[in-house]
């Protein structure tokens, strides 16, 4: 039996029998602005909030500016800054350095210590962009996920550049060639509320759904991913607040922890989006109700 962790991301867990295999490394692939820092922080945060720990690699943008998005979002990552939640800043051109010595090390030193740990690595393109060679970028990316693995579960994220239709190129392709699974986040700029799908590319070991999944952001709860087929109806705003009220009760009934309760109430408090919460607030719950 292989042990399964929650992807922390709604909706998804249900596509992949329950959740990512553990110590596997999962690559998100996106253009710029599909969700793929949010999927990192949403994936690290779940096992914060589990009592996990997470190292999260950041390379553009700083741990602050991270953490501030994350605010935006609704998820508190300062609270468990350096206390369970450690950012590594590569910036510049130490990759190499980082990657060949201090990693390893790194797993080393924290291998007697038996504490569940997640990795986020947003983005992982600087570092395959760092050499135009193919083999060196290949062994990069197995040097940085060997020994992630190690320590925990991996999630990379990979810029997309081309537009749909076109050939991707190799800074796409190995990462997609050497991770254990592969999320696939696209944006059609056509307006309204589903624009955005969400596909699996592949999940080794994993009979995963096979659609082509809209999902919407939620300030407050972070990425649903919209993976069940419920009709939505036409309900007027005023109901919004019922909907809220409804999950509310029902998220007490069964006893979920509180943090989801205080995850729902500021979705309520900001929720000015111009459809019924009700199919969201399902999904939510229902990711729950399986652990
Ligand atoms: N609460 C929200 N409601 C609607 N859209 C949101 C919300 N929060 C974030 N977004 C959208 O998500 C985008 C940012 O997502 P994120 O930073 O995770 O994307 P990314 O793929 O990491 O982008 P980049 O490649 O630029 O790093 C924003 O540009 C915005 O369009
Ligand atoms: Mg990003």
């Amino acid at each position: 039996m292989v042990n399964r962790i929650k992807t922390g991301i709604y909706g998804v867990d249900q596509l992949i029998e329950g959740g990512l295999i553990e110590n596997s490394a999962i690559t998100t692939v996106g253009a710029s602005g599909t969700g793929k820092t949010t999927f990192a922080i949403q994936f690290v945060m779940k096992g914060i909030e589990q009592g996990e720990q997470a190292l999260f690699v950041t390379l553009e943008e700083s741990p602050e500016q991270i953490m501030k998005e994350a605010e935006m979002m609704g998820w508190d990552m300062k609270k468990y800054h350096e206390e369970s939640l450690f950012f590594i800043h590569l910036s510049g051109q130490n990759f190499r350095e980082m990657i060949e010595e201090q990693l390893p090390k790194l797993v080393q030193a924290r291998k007697d210590y038996d504490i569940k740990t997640r990795v986020a690595i947003d983005p992982l393109t600087p570092v395959i962009w760092s050499t135009e060679d193919r083999l060196e970028q290949r062994e990069l990316i197995e040097k940085l996920f060997r020994p992630l693995k190690e320590l925990g579960t991996v999630m990379a994220t990979v810029e997309e550049h081309s537009k749909p239709g076109e050939i991707i190129g190799s800074d796409v392709l190995l990462p997609i060639y050497l991770s254990d699974g592969v999320f696939h986040l696209e944006y059609y700029p056509v307006g309204g509320a589903f624009n955005r799908t969400f596909k699996i590319v592949k999940m080794r070991g994993t009979n995963h759904g096979e659609g082509l999944y809209p999902y919407v952001f939620v300030r407050g709860a972070g990425v649903v991913v919209r993976s069940t087929t419920v009709e939505i109806k036409k309900e007027k705003k005023e109901s919004y607040d019922e909907a809220f009220d409804e999950a509310l009760k029902t998220a007490r009934h069964i006893d979920l922890p509180e943090t989801v309760i205080e995850k729902i109430e500021r979705m309520k408090k900001q929720w000015n989006y111009d459809y019924s919460p009700n199919e969201i607030l399902e999904i939510m719950l229902s990711s729950y109700k399986e652990e």
